[in-house]
């Protein structure tokens, strides 16, 4: 499973990379917005640092102004994913942008006929929002399921699942349970990861009793 990190803060990003764990970034919209930067400058700075896909999303609405803004910013570096809605206008800019060889994220994906649909326009990958639809009472980790089912009955769709709106480290553990492909996770949420009480717990005493064997190894 890969492990995106959902953010725009370049500092933040930076440390993750640090571990090596990190395949990739997603921004979006709000998530520029509050780092109070330029949107294009941030995303060749994140490019920098992440080999891997980074996306970044177009803020027309329209077929045509999604396509001029994807191919703009398809120009800041070779790792930009472009990121669109999924509108009927949204896919097709998909269709003519992965046709011109770009990737493209196929972003606000709550069905999982959107998701065919996405896959069926050509995505490199789909964001199913799992922690916006549990927010309203269903059961986002459900989407993730039967967009796996359904891309599973046909080999032909190559869209990778990526499943956004993580709320929680239990959400992480959920989708790569029902084969997710990626996860873009919140900076915190990727750190909580790591956090096990038994894990410090037995450090400490491994460390205790190491030193009373008067012992080094370097
Ligand atoms: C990622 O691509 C999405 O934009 C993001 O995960 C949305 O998360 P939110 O529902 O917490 O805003």
């Amino acid at each position: 499973m890969k492990f995106f990190v959902d953010t725009a803060d370049v500092a933040v990003i930076k440390e993750l990379a640090a571990t090596g764990l990190l395949d990739g970034v997603t921004t979006n919209p709000s998530l520029v917005a509050k780092v109070g930067r330029d949107f294009k400058t941030v995303i060749r700075e994140i490019c920098e640092v992440v080999p891997g896909p980074v996306s970044a999303e177009v803020a027309a609405t329209d077929y045509e102004g999604m396509v001029a803004e994807g191919r703009v910013l398809a120009g800041i570096a070779k790792n930009v994913c472009i990121k669109v809605p999924l509108t009927w206008d949204g896919l097709r800019a998909c269709r003519t942008l992965t046709a011109e060889g770009h990737m493209v994220n196929v972003t606000l994906c709550f069905s999982a006929n959107q998701a065919l649909l996405a896959a069926k326009a050509g995505a490199t990958f789909v964001s199913p929002f799992i922690g916006r639809l549990d927010d309203i009472g269903l059961d986002g980790m459900e989407l993730i399921r039967e967009i796996r089912v359904i891309y599973d009955n046909y080999p032909e769709l190559t869209t990778e699942i990526l499943a956004a709106s993580i709320r929680t480290v239990n959400h992480v553990k959920q989708a790569a349970m029902v084969g997710a492909d990626v996860a873009t996770i919140p900076p915190a949420v990727l750190q909580a990861l790591v956090k096990h009480p038994l894990t410090d717990i037995g450090l400490r005493q491994f460390v205790a009793d190491w030193e009373k064997t008067g012992q080094k190894i370097l």
